[in-house]
């Protein structure tokens, strides 16, 4: 089988993009995520006749993506409730949004006023998407995991790999100005379950996108023979 071939009739799911955490109606926690990456890879996927579709953060970015086939969310638990959903039914998930660790434990329904010289908000964790679907995961389903690491790429992203149990890790190593968060390039380094470790160049993100769509599927092909 061709690798391209691998992804016909394939149903996946992408999440993308940043989440917002509200603390009032007119403030929120949130973080640089362009959803570049996430919406890359979906549209490649989509190209290559996958059934895709994306659970997608807050973005801004232009982008070819079927409309139809995205689902948009605001804060980590939206994202979680409609990935929960969708997970037993797909064959592959890629986990490219940066979902908000923590979440305000109360949001005020009104603007809350400057009083005070100081302002406690209490952070409360969000539900890891990645590490719970990790523990219901079936053994025909596949799942791919990002993390930003800068330092101990290969400690790091092993931990993750394995507290997550995905079947690979895209490390993304930024250390140029212009790459990994909202950039248009990155630089990444793919883990896989077996701990082989791949570096890519620094690329744009459309084509690290198409990397890491064609290393999975040559891997897996590879696995099967
Ligand atoms: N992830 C997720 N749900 C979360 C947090 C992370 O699905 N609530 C996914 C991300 O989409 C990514 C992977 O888990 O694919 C790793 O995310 P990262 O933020 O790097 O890992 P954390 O476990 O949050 O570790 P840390 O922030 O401490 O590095």
């Amino acid at each position: 089988m061709k690798t391209k071939d691998f992804w016909k009739n394939k149903t996946v799911l992408v999440t993308a993009g940043p989440t917002k955490e509200y603390i009032d109606p007119v403030r929120f926690i949130t973080n640089e995520s362009s959803g570049k990456t996430g919406y890359a890879i979906a549209e490649y996927l989509n190209q290559l006749g996958a059934d895709v579709c994306v659970v997608s953060g807050p973005i801004t970015i232009k982008n070819d993506f079927p409309v139809d086939k995205v689902i948009h969310v605001t804060t980590a638990l939206e994202m979680y409730k409609a990935c929960k959903k969708l997970l037993p039914h797909i064959d592959v998930v890629i986990f490219a949004a940066a979902v908000a660790d923590y979440r305000p434990k109360e949001e005020s329904k009104e603007k809350i006023k400057k009083t005070g010289d100081e302002i406690e908000i209490t952070l409360i964790k969000n539900p890891d998407i990645a590490l719970e679907f990790g523990k219901v995961k079936r053994e025909n389903q596949l799942s791919i995991g990002f993390a930003l690491e800068t330092t101990n790429i290969f400690e790091y992203g092993t931990e993750k790999l394995i507290k997550k149990n995905f079947d690979f890790i895209v490390i993304n190593s930024p250390n140029l100005a212009g790459e990994g968060f909202g950039g248009d390039t990155n630089r990444v380094s793919i883990l896989t379950s077996n701990l082989e470790i791949t570096h890519f160049d620094k690329k744009s993100k459309k084509m690290v996108a198409e990397d890491i769509i064609e290393f999975t599927a040559k891997n897996l092909l590879k696995l099967n023979d």
